[in-house]
């Protein structure tokens, strides 16, 4: 018998501005609510007017944690101090290993429409905060698309669900599941997770009833699951949501801006190096 996690509490994260004036929503990594172990920060963008995102996110470095960039419309272009060079499509994603250090850019690649997506900050454990820089990156057509009897489309990022259904990602360090679920109206989905793990949802479109007790999560709100290893979930009328779990690490967090070390004296080395060029 499966113990179904139900809604603990919910934010719909603050505006929020970065890079070069984009304008987002910092749902995890604000006061509101700081972190959710491992997960460091989620951001969401979504605007059709250029001027809020047409500035991007200029040369910038990372060190001690991993990005996830996912986009749900429009394009970016990454560009790194290593040479690395890609474009993020709808649908796909890049993992990104930052490890011990990357300078990189993150800009759009496109002058108007839509750009709607999320970036996610997974904590790397202190053993491997300074380890080598390293990416995933795959192109919609590799992220695997499970379409279920009752009409349920589930992206698998990373993590295996419930029928099966493998990601591409495959994590050496904090292993998350991260799904994007497309429920018909009247669906419901059911999704194992680990007793130990954190879990969120972030509603994408329509709203959501969460567990037993059907409660309610509306669009663009996150909703934090208490305990029990397995994710109910249903809705009323279509709805999309991002569905996100991993193991805490338990450790210590010193964040500086960009970097994530666990203690302030490990980040205070981080700018050290940045400013030396050791990155
Ligand atoms: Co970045």
């Amino acid at each position: 018998m499966k113990n179904n996690r139900e809604l603990l509490q919910t934010t719909s994260g603050i505006a929020a501005s970065d890079g070069d004036g984009v304008k987002l929503t910092r749902i995890i990594g604000s006061q509101e609510l700081n972190v959710l172990d491992p997960f460091l920060l989620l951001d969401a963008f979504e605007s059709d007017n250029p001027h809020d995102y047409i500035g991007g996110f200029p040369s910038h470095p990372h060190r001690g944690f991993e990005t996830v960039t996912y986009l749900l419309a429009g394009r970016m272009r990454h560009k790194d101090n290593a040479g690395n060079e890609g474009v993020i499509e709808p649908g796909g994603v890049q993992w990104m290993t930052a490890g011990k250090g990357i300078v990189h850019s993150e800009m759009p690649e496109q002058e108007n429409g839509l750009l709607m997506g999320f970036q996610l900050w997974v904590n790397l454990p202190a053993a491997a905060k300074m380890s080598e820089p390293a990416y995933q990156e795959f192109s919609p057509d590799r992220v695997p698309l499970e379409q279920r009897q009752n009409g349920t489309l589930v992206r698998v990022i990373s993590g295996t669900t419930s029928e099966g259904t493998r990601g591409p990602v495959q994590n050496s360090y904090v292993k998350p599941t991260y799904m994007d679920v497309t429920l018909p109206a009247g669906a419901d989905f059911k999704q194992v997770v680990g007793a130990s793990d954190n879990a969120f949802i972030f509603v994408t479109e329509g709203n959501l009833l969460i567990g037993d007790s059907r409660q309610h999560l509306g669009h663009r709100e996150l909703g934090i699951l208490g305990e029990g290893d397995q994710i109910t979930v249903s809705a009323n009328a279509s709805a999309r949501f991002l569905l996100v779990a991993g193991q805490p690490l338990n450790e210590p967090i010193a964040r500086g801006g960009p970097f994530v070390m666990n203690t302030k004296a490990e980040v205070m080395q981080a700018f050290t190096d940045y400013q030396n060029g050791q990155f």
